[in-house]
């Protein structure tokens, strides 16, 4: 039998309609794989219990932790969310550091580390995910914990300008050196790692993926995430009709999906769509845009900033343009399920992923998959996602500048069926052969062979 999967992360999805790349990718992989799943229920409660709450599911089992609101409010909403993610989403100006975050973070991975270890079985192998749980291992090692555990970071590694202005950002690598084997999802983003820690802490490369991190060997390695691709393939498939769709927009259709994140570059693509309406008449009544956004991490300013900004412009732009017929964006401020974005995916002529800084981004691997292959639409990828590494058939953009992005625009507007088709092609090649199973398989793999050679 092969060693059990135990997988923490801070998300752990209870309800229905889940938005965020970690567990939609999770969810995929444990659903092949089994094993256990442990995280965060979503819910505060002022004396949560000291153990964990099972879930029994069909192919895995979940279980979950609440936190005190004092917990939820500096470990998540603040050193998570106001601290490690501005930072290495390359908003540095947006950090908020306040000493009773970083001490609510050290907590709660404490915390979660007695919780885990009952629960650990010989022979288990722990895969601990993403930037809320950095310091877990070293937390588990502490209570003897000899099993390999892996990490892996779902969003950009930041580089050591943006490391230096942790405040303790030496601590940052005594923490990863716990671990057995670091994933991310880019080269770029090993790069930044290794470049980081020799600036602020010790590294040694020991050839291939082999490092020595603050005296500790682990291994480091490049492991890019991907979507279930067959599923998703077949549920557009199944998505209603398509030309009922188009007729009711009457126009191609432009698709953003995103959280309501200030790292998706929403705005800046509001104001491409703008430029593109102003330069080519042309093309009113023929594009219109529907963004979708689901509300995220609200309890942030910098997140309700977003939304005031987004809601701003769409309505000014509306305002501008709009016909009695046509209306030029059309903004949804919430979450659908995945078989409707699965077919609002195929009917878009093009699906715009357009991130100032995005770890892989999985939209624009859905948005591939989702394409009729006889008419596919156009994806439009910004070069600072991760996926921009693989996915170079893409119309590659620098989302900052409004004008290379609006004339993208009318490039895959403009596009011909072949053109297309050739892109798609190879585009799919790449969604399908690195899917969510080649991704989990290949860490999983690795972390199995972490130790070898030690
Ligand atoms: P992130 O992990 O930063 O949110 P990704 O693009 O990697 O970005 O993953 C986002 C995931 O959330 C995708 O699987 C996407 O389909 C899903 N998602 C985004 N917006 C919505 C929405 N409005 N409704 C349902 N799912 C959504
Ligand atoms: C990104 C992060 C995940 C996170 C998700 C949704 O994908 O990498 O760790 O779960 O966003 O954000 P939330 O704060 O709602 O979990």
């Amino acid at each position: 039998m092969s060693p059990r999967l135990v997988v923490v992360s801070n998300r752990l999805p209870l309800g229905d309609n889940p938005s965020g790349g970690l567990v939609v990718a999770l969810e995929d992989a444990l659903r092949n794989s089994g094993g256990l799943w442990v995280g965060f229920s979503g819910e505060t409660s002022p004396s949560p219990e000291d153990r964990l709450t099972f879930h029994d599911g069909a192919r895995f089992q979940r279980a979950s932790f609440d936190l005190t609101e004092e917990d939820y409010e500096t470990y998540y909403v603040g050193c998570s969310n106001s601290v490690l993610w501005p930072l290495c989403h390359g908003r540095a100006d947006l950090m908020r550091i306040l000493p009773e975050y970083v001490e609510g973070y050290r907590r709660v991975n404490a915390r979660l580390a007695d919780l885990l270890l009952p629960h650990l079985q010989p022979g288990d192998r722990i895969w601990v995910q993403d930037y809320h749980l950095f310091p877990l291992a070293a937390e588990l090692r502490a209570r003897g914990v000899t099993a390999p555990i892996g990490h892996f970071l779902h969003i950009p590694f930041p580089g050591a300008q943006d490391c230096a202005a942790l405040p303790n950002p030496a601590e940052l690598f005594g923490w990863l050196s716990h671990y057995d084997l670091l994933g991310f999802q880019a080269h770029r983003d090993l790069n930044a790692f290794v470049q980081s820690a020799q600036e602020l802490s010790r590294i040694e490369e020991l050839g291939g993926d082999r490092f020595r991190l603050a005296g500790r060997g682990l291994r480091a390695a490049v492991f890019p995430i991907g979507i279930d691709a067959s599923a998703f393939i077949q549920e557009a498939r199944r998505a209603p009709n398509e030309d009922r769709m188009r007729s009711l927009t009457g126009a191609e259709m432009m698709i953003g999906v995103d959280r309501l994140d200030y790292s998706k570059g929403i705005p800046q693509r509001f104001r491409a769509f703008q430029i593109l309406l102003e330069n080519h008449p042309d093309l009113h009544e023929k594009i219109a845009f529907l963004q979708v956004a689901p509300p995220t991490r609200e309890e942030v300013q910098a997140y309700r900033d977003i939304l005031e900004e987004t809601e701003h412009l769409a309505g000014r732009i509306n305002g501008q343009f709009a016909t009695i017929n046509w209306t030029p964006i059309r903004f949804l401020h919430r979450s659908l399920p995945r078989a409707t974005l699965a077919g609002l995916y195929r009917q878009a002529h093009i699906g715009l992923v357009t991130p100032l800084a995005d770890g892989m981004n999985l939209v624009a691997k859905e948005y591939v998959a989702a394409q009729n292959v006889v008419d596919p639409g156009v994806l439009i990828l910004s070069r600072f996602a991760g996926a921009a590494e693989t996915m170079d058939q893409a119309l590659l953009i620098n989302p900052h500048d409004p004008w290379e992005l609006a004339e993208a625009m009318e490039t895959a507007m403009r596009m011909s069926a072949n053109e297309r088709r050739r892109r798609h092609a190879a585009l799919l090649r790449e969604v399908v052969e690195h899917d969510v199973t080649w991704w989990s398989a290949s860490y999983l793999d690795a972390l199995g062979r972490a130790r070898d050679s030690d």
